[in-house]
């Protein structure tokens, strides 16, 4: 398969692209960094993006972050953080990525823990996760040309163990490995819809 993914040199999308990277051609993405430098919160580089790459198998998104602070004082801008650089870049991926995806191709984006296990300070990306987490059930029932979506929901990885110290007391951090399998089931599988957590391993 051609498979875009944005975001391969972050800790989660490198998980994704060792999984996916030995049987299927990537095209990796960043904002600085990969194969092509997109900045996909701009919608001008989103669609340059996809003039550019054209028709693929598969669309993979492990991008995005947010505010993280107390409930209590959060201003709207702190907490549209969420919503404008996690959000809604990868859902904007999906409605401008229809006509450059395969028939039977797939979509998979990247949610996280926080809205099943919440930490204190972390209520507006529980937000921002769940909003995807719906978006892909909501849409999955609806796509055209069996097109699949969707998302990979991950606990605290054991590569970003360090970045966040502290914030995540008593939460389990999981393998590379475990979150690969979760993205070469999205992509690789048949399912849809699905918020594939991974919890464990
Ligand atoms: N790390 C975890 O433990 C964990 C757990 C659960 C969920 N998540 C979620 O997974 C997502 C990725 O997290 P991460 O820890 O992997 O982040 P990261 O290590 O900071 O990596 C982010 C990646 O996304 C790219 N990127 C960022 N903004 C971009 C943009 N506007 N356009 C194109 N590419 C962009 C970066 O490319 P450049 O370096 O070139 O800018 C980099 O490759 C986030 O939504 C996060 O909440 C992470």
């Amino acid at each position: 398969m051609k498979i875009i993914l944005v975001g391969a040199t972050g800790a989660v999308g490198k998980a994704a692209l060792d999984a996916l990277a030995p049987r299927h051609e990537i095209i990796a993405v960043g904002r600085s960094s990969g194969d092509l430098q997109v900045d996909i919160e701009d919608l001008d580089s989103l669609r340059t993006m996809y003039r550019n790459v054209g028709k693929v198998d598969a669309v993979v998104s492990a991008i995005g972050h947010g505010y993280f602070g107390a409930v209590e004082g959060m201003t709207v801008e702190q907490f549209m953080q969420g919503i404008n650089y996690k959000l809604l870049p990868q859902i904007n991926l999906v409605l401008e990525g229809f006509e450059y995806l395969n028939d039977g191709g797939s979509f998979t984006l990247t949610s996280g823990v926080l809205n099943r296990d919440p930490i204190p300070g972390g209520a507006a990306a529980a937000a921002a996760n769940g909003a995807l987490d719906g978006f892909v059930r909501g849409a999955s029932i609806e796509m055209p040309r069996g097109i699949r979506i969707n998302s990979v929901s991950p606990e605290v990885l054991e590569v970003s163990r360090q970045k966040y110290a502290g914030f995540f007391p008593g939460h389990v951090h999981v393998s590379n490995e475990a979150v690969g399998l979760a993205y070469s089931k999205a992509v690789e599988g048949c399912l849809t819809g699905q918020v594939f957590t991974v919890d464990f391993g």
